[in-house]
C-alpha cells in the first residue's frame, strides 16, 4: 500500500519533506478557504480574550494538510505544539504524561484520534472539559483516585473517519472542521510553491498537469513533483516541462485523472466480475486483495468525489463515467 505513489497516507519520506514545506501562517496556507475563514475568526477571538482556543477536530481524507494546519494554528496562537497519535497512547499514563507537560494555551495534536481506546477516552473527557485529570494510583484496596489540575490547552484531533469517533468524544470538540479535496488551482499553487522551495524549475503547464493528477491531495502533488524532478534531471536538463511531466507520470502509471493500477483493478474487477455492482465493500476488498478500511479511507473517497463510484444501500456501483474512462462499453444504466 505504502509503495503506492498516489496514496494519501504519510510515508517516512514525506515527513521531512513536508516539514520543510510547511506554511507558518494561515495566510500562507493555500486553499481550504472555508476552514481558514472560520479558524481565523476563532483564533483572533481567543487571542483577544487571552484564552486558549477551543478544541478543534480536523477530519477528511489523508494528505489534505491536517498536521500542517495544526502547526499553523499553534504558530498563530503563539504556543507550543505537542504531537502524538491515537495508536501511540496505549495507557492512561501515556496520556497523563503528555498533558501534564503542557504549558498554558499549548496545542496538543492527536493524529488518528479515532484509534484511541475507550479507557484513554475516559481520561480525555475531563481533561478536555474541565482541564483536569482523574488518575487512579495504587492497586486493590489501596487504590485511590487523585485529581490533577492541568493548564488550559487546545486539543486538535485529526481523523480520516469522523464517523468512527465515539459521540461523546466528537461532542467535546467546539470546532469541527472538514477538509475538502483541493481544486486544481490551489493545488497548482502548492506545486509552484513547493518547486520554488526546492529550487525546481517548472513550467506553469507542468504544474497544472501535476495538480490534475494528484487527486486533490497536496501530499500526492508534492510526491509527484519529487519524482518528476528526478525524471527531468536524468532524462532532460532538469527543467520540468509539460512533456517531461507527462512522460514521467506515464512511467509512474498515474493516469490523466490521477488513478493508478489499484484504482484500475478496483473499478475493472467491479465491472468484469460484478457487472458494475452493486457490490459490498468487503466483497470488493476480498476480490482485489486490499483491506476494506483501506479501500474506504484511501481509494474510495476520491473515486466517489470524481463520480466514478456511487454508494447505494446495496453496495458500491460503478458509474457510466468510469466505464468510459476505462474504455468499457457503457451498459444500459440510468445516467447520473
Ligand atoms: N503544503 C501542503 N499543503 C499546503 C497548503 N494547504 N498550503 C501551503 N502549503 C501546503
Amino acid at each position: 500500500m505504502d509503495d503506492r505513489i498516489i496514496s494519501g497516507e504519510t510515508t517516512d519520506f514525506d515527513l521531512g519533506f513536508e516539514q520543510s514545506l510547511r506554511p507558518q501562517l494561515l495566510q500562507q496556507y493555500i486553499g481550504q478557504t472555508q476552514v481558514k475563514d472560520n479558524l481565523s475568526i476563532f483564533i483572533e477571538a481567543a487571542r483577544g480574550r487571552s484564552e486558549s482556543l477551543d478544541h478543534v477536530l480536523l477530519y477528511g481524507p489523508p494528505g489534505l494538510g491536517k498536521t500542517t494546519l495544526a502547526s499553523v494554528i499553534a504558530n498563530e496562537m503563539n504556543v507550543n505544539l505537542r504531537t502524538t497519535s491515537g495508536p501511540a497512547i496505549e495507557r492512561p499514563g501515556d496520556l497523563a504524561a503528555v498533558v501534564s507537560s503542557l504549558e498554558p494555551g499549548d496545542v496538543l495534536f492527536i493524529d488518528e484520534i479515532h484509534r484511541l481506546n475507550r479507557a484513554i477516552e475516559e481520561v480525555l473527557y475531563p481533561a478536555m472539559e474541565d482541564f483536569c485529570l482523574d488518575i487512579v494510583v495504587g492497586k486493590g484496596p489501596e487504590a485511590r483516585s487523585i485529581r490533577l489540575d492541568l493548564p488550559p490547552f487546545t486539543l486538535i484531533g485529526a481523523t480520516t473517519r469522523a464517523g468512527s469517533l465515539s459521540a461523546p468524544l466528537r461532542d467535546r470538540f467546539g470546532v469541527p472542521l472538514r477538509l475538502e479535496y483541493y481544486e486544481i488551482e490551489p493545488l497548482t499553487e502548492i506545486v509552484i510553491r513547493s518547486a520554488s522551495v526546492f529550487e525546481v524549475d517548472i513550467e506553469h503547464d507542468a504544474a497544472v498537469e501535476l495538480a490534475r493528477r494528484s487527486r486533490g491531495t497536496p501530499r500526492i502533488a508534492n510526491r509527484l513533483l519529487r519524482r518528476v524532478r528526478d525524471y527531468a534531471q536524468v532524462r532532460g536538463d532538469g527543467k520540468v516541462t509539460l512533456d517531461t511531466a507527462q512522460e514521467a507520470l506515464e512511467m509512474l502509471q498515474v493516469d490523466s485523472h490521477g488513478l493508478d493500477h489499484i484504482d484500475h483493478k478496483l473499478i475493472t474487477s467491479m465491472i468484469e466480475q460484478f457487472r458494475g455492482g452493486p457490490v459490498g465493500i468487503d466483497t470488493i476488498a476480498a476480490t482485489i486483495g486490499e483491506e476494506s478500511v483501506t479501500i474506504e479511507d484511501v481509494y474510495e473517497p476520491y473515486l466517489l468525489q470524481i463520480g466514478f463510484l456511487q454508494r447505494t444501500p446495496r453496495g458500491r456501483v460503478v458509474t457510466h463515467q468510469a466505464y468510459e474512462h476505462f474504455d468499457y462499453p457503457v451498459p444500459d444504466m440510468p445516467r447520473n
